[in-house]
């Protein structure tokens, strides 16, 4: 069983995805504890370094390295202290894959990398992890394509070690996207594929804040039949339930619900099912809003898992 190391490794969609293809996640680490203590909860065989990446001074001998930098730098906000950011935190990476030296390695970040303000921190990186020995290539991925019920789309780098003489070819597409059947492939899951089965309104399990301008600032509603809008980390802009009135655009950044009615933000528990992970367990250690940030922010596992699937088999 090829063995990997995890960086960036939050409550570990990425690990889980890992572990699913067949690797060993034998070190994972992050700063945040709740992010530990889920990650433990539900995979209780990896060596969990919690802490900066920056203070870990030796890695284990593994063959694949991976790693998912956070996103703040990539997103709106001052472009000059994110870019310091950034830097910072891939140069980390770039420094495990130097001593590390695996057979390969995965990167996920969000797709806004490749937006014009971001462009020169991925040539950045490419150009150093070329470097560091690897034959590198890249692509923007689309969750649903891979059996994610959610509009999800994020950059990958996989790099192979020159001297195995391979080259990476991102997975074909397993699943075809809604309204489309070009590829004889199933169709994506939709929610209610996903979260149908669960309770109608799990009381302590949802953000119920009151919905504040800035949500209603867009569409945050989908069907049962659809897939999800983007499980996002901060509790309040979590998408709406099916369960809700649906919105309707009354003038620009501005929607309503059609109707006076209860309404509810997913749970939670259904936003780590949208993700594409299992039923989590969730220890007590922290609250709702934790919940839903350590869920946000990870890789959906089904994607992670069919990037580490598609390299070679060169263990
Ligand atoms: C995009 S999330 C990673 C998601 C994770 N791979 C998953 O699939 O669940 C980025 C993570 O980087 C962590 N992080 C930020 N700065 C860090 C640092 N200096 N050292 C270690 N981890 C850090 C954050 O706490 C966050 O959990």
């Amino acid at each position: 069983m090829p063995k990997a190391v995890s960086l960036f490794t939050g409550c570990g969609g990425s690990d889980r995805g890992l572990i699913d293809a067949g690797f060993d996640v034998v070190m994972a680490n992050d700063t945040m504890g709740y992010a530990r203590d889920v990650y433990l909860a539900n995979l209780p065989e990896t060596d969990y370094v919690l802490g900066n990446v920056a203070d870990v001074r030796s890695f284990p001998e593994v063959d694949l390295l991976a790693g998912c930098y956070p996103c703040q730098g990539f997103s709106v906000g001052g472009v000059r202290e994110a870019g310091r950011k950034i830097n910072y935190l891939y140069r980390e990476f770039d420094r495990a894959l130097r001593q590390i030296k695996p057979k390969a390695f995965i990167v996920e970040n969000v797709s806004g990398m490749r937006n014009a303000n971001n462009q020169h921190l991925a040539v950045n990186q490419l150009t150093r992890f070329r470097m560091a020995g690897y034959k590198v290539d890249w692509s923007i991925l689309d969750a649903r394509a891979y059996g994610v019920a959610q509009e999800r789309t994020r950059m990958f780098f996989v790099g192979i070690r020159s001297d195995l003489g391979v080259r990476y070819e991102f997975p074909q597409p397993t699943h075809s996207l809604p309204g489309e059947d070009v590829h004889g492939l199933p169709s994506c899951p939709t929610i209610r594929d996903r979260i149908e089965d669960l309770p109608l309104w799990p009381e302590g399990e949802y953000d119920n804040q009151p919905f504040h301008w800035y949500y209603l600032s867009r569409d945050r509603w989908r069907d049962w039949g659809q897939v999800s809008r983007t499980i996002v980390a901060n509790s309040r802009h979590t998408p709406l339930h099916p369960v809700s009135p649906r919105l309707k655009r009354i003038g620009t950044d501005e929607w309503r619900f059609v109707e006076d009615a209860p309404a509810r933000r997913l749970s939670y528990r259904e936003a780590a099912r949208l993700q594409g992970f299992g039923d989590m367990t969730f220890p007590e250690t922290g609250g709702t809003r934790l919940r839903y940030r350590v869920i946000g922010n990870a890789v959906p596992p089904p994607l992670f898992k069919a990037v580490a699937s598609a390299i070679p088999d060169i263990w």
